[in-house]
């Protein structure tokens, strides 16, 4: 029997590969995004006491309400926003099935849903099996003379709106048609390293108003935001929250990506519908872990500290990177920061990070996997994305390699 694939385009993803090839090569990697450092132990402890406290069996369907709870006091605490922990906060297998669920849910054949590229790889097939079309608006990609500009005034410390990327929100308007359904964002930007600006939601705010599409709100980066700016979740104006899904990671905030848990907050009604995906998909999400990360929220220190906790391994790289011939491109937020080579070669993005894990021992990420066609010449600008999530020592045994470019 023939089959027809669902999804004929999707190979296995970009991480993975880079991954392999790394591993298979002897690589330092800082491609995949994740820590390679352990989580805090009273985190560790912590699932070890729930689990001999009994906490083995199928917790509520939408979550422990312990944990929703310290979502919702977070949410008011950070953003001034009152999810109902009860029919408004969800909490899902990662980010991943809250992106997946929200789409199912909420989209229907024949919708068209409006995604900004560079764009996180889950994004286009979830929309693809939902019956939808994905309708890619390209951010304004840098050249080489504003990413130099970039550096100078971070270096001055200067944080006005110098972004290397940008948003036309005309271009955004411009693809909303009748059959428009949503808007997917993901701010801090991966792989980007981006924030959006309160400019950006009038803009959003506008849209919204105008046209009535929903946001699905990707923000598993929120507490990684640099140099004192402050993370704008869709919570945080009213008319964006009542049209948003709104998403985040346990994973990437307290360094436990391999336990897979995260959230989904959005008005009840629209919730109600995410929640009858949720409810078959994954039923329900690991308890012990979550009876832990409900107990650890209690003290908001680790989510707080977490800017700085990354700031810091941001400016090792940068400053090591610019001992070397590569030029790195300072980011606002995440853990990933861009470097451009095309100065130093002609190869395609794919081809030089492939070079770099071979000849030179350090695995990354081709900033075009982020784009819908890595091959073609427009989504290739010369960059390269690191994850700087990496003990010190990782990153320093990366820079000294990369130095011998
Ligand atoms: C932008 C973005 N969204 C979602 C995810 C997935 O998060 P999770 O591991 O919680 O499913 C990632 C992980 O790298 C990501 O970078």
């Amino acid at each position: 029997m023939t089959h027809i694939s669902k999804l004929p385009d999707v190979g296995t993803t970009i991480f993975t590969v880079m991954s392999q090839l790394a591993t298979d090569h002897g690589a330092i990697n800082l491609g995949q995004g994740f820590p390679d450092f352990d989580p805090d132990t009273r985190l560790v402890e912590a699932v070890t006491k729930a689990m001999k406290d009994g906490h083995n069996q199928y917790p509520p369907m939408a979550g422990v309400l312990s944990l929703r709870e310290q979502v919702c006091r977070k949410i008011q605490d950070l953003y001034g926003h009152s999810y109902d922990p009860v029919s408004e906060i969800t909490i899902t297998s990662g980010a991943s099935e809250a992106l997946m669920a929200s789409l199912l849910a909420l989209v229907h054949p024949g919708d068209e849903v409006i995604v900004i590229e560079p764009f996180y790889d889950l994004y286009i097939p979830s929309i693809r099996l939902a019956g939808g079309t994905p309708v890619i608006v390209p951010m304004d990609a840098p050249n080489q003379d504003t990413s130099i500009d970039t550096k100078q005034s971070a270096l001055n410390n200067e944080i006005d709106d110098d972004r290397t990327y940008r948003i036309d929100w005309q271009k955004v308007r411009n693809a909303i048609t009748n059959k428009t359904r949503m808007i997917v964002l993901n701010f801090p930007h991966n792989p980007t390293g981006i924030n959006l600006r309160e400019s950006d939601l009038d803009a959003l705010e506008k849209i919204v108003v105008d046209t009535g599409v929903l946001i699905l709100s990707d923000e598993v980066y929120e507490h990684i935001v640099f140099r004192g700016q402050k993370h704008l979740s869709m919570c945080v104006r009213p008319t964006l929250a009542e049209k948003s899904i709104v998403i985040s990671s346990f994973g990437k905030t307290y360094h436990v990506t391999g336990w897979k848990v995260g959230y989904c907050c959005a008005p009840s009604p629209l919730m109600a519908e995410i929640r009858k995906v949720h409810q078959f998909m994954v039923f329900t999400v690991t308890s012990p872990m979550q009876v832990a990360l409900a107990n650890f929220m209690e003290d908001p220190e680790p989510y707080l500290q977490l800017a700085a906790f990354y700031e810091a391994k941001h400016d090792r790289l940068y400053q090591g990177l610019q001992n070397t011939k590569l030029i790195p491109v300072p980011s606002e937020g995440t853990f990933f920061l861009l470097a451009r080579y095309d100065h130093l070669s002609d190869m395609s993005e794919a081809e030089f990070s492939r070079w770099l894990t071979f000849e030179k021992g350090v695995g990354v990420i081709p900033v075009s996997a982020f784009y819908q066609n890595p091959d073609a010449r427009e989504s290739n600008h010369g960059l390269i994305r690191f994850c700087f999530a990496k003990q010190d020592h990782t990153l320093d045994e990366a820079i000294k390699r990369l130095m011998t470019l």
